[in-house]
């Protein structure tokens, strides 16, 4: 294997690491926190048809297993109108407040 190639891997490698961090912690909770309210609350009250939800309602790795695999099975088309973006801003918020997190919250 020649230097440049070397160098290469090198790269790739610190670039993966880099981009996997930033998955974990990239999220905005308070921005999550308002979406949270505004998108998801209107069936996730209390009596509503989608159960009383709020972020105590799951471990921190409970929230990021179901934003990473399960959202596509969650009825209606809500996670098919939000972005990318809000969707982890929506994870980082519940993650951050999660029952087994430092601070658990319900929703306010
Ligand atoms: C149009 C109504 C509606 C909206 C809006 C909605 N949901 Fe749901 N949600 C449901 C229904 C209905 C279920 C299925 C409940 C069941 O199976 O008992 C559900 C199930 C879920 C579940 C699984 C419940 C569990 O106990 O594991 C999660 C998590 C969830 N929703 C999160 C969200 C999030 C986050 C948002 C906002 C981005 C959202 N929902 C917006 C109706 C909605």
């Amino acid at each position: 294997m020649n230097w440049k190639a070397f160098l290469m891997i090198g790269l790739i490698l610190t670039a993966f690491t880099a981009t996997s961090a930033l998955a974990i912690e990239g999220g905005n909770a308070r921005k999550g926190k308002h979406l949270f309210k505004k998108s998801c609350k209107s069936c996730h009250d209390s009596g509503g048809e989608g159960g009383e939800l709020t972020p105590m309602s799951k471990t921190m790795s409970q929230w990021d297993r179901y934003f990473k695999k399960k959202t596509d099975d969650h009825p209606g088309e809500v996670f098919k109108t939000i972005s990318d973006k809000d969707k982890k801003d929506i994870n980082q918020f519940l993650h951050d407040s999660a029952a087994d997190s430092p601070a658990p919250a319900t929703c306010g």
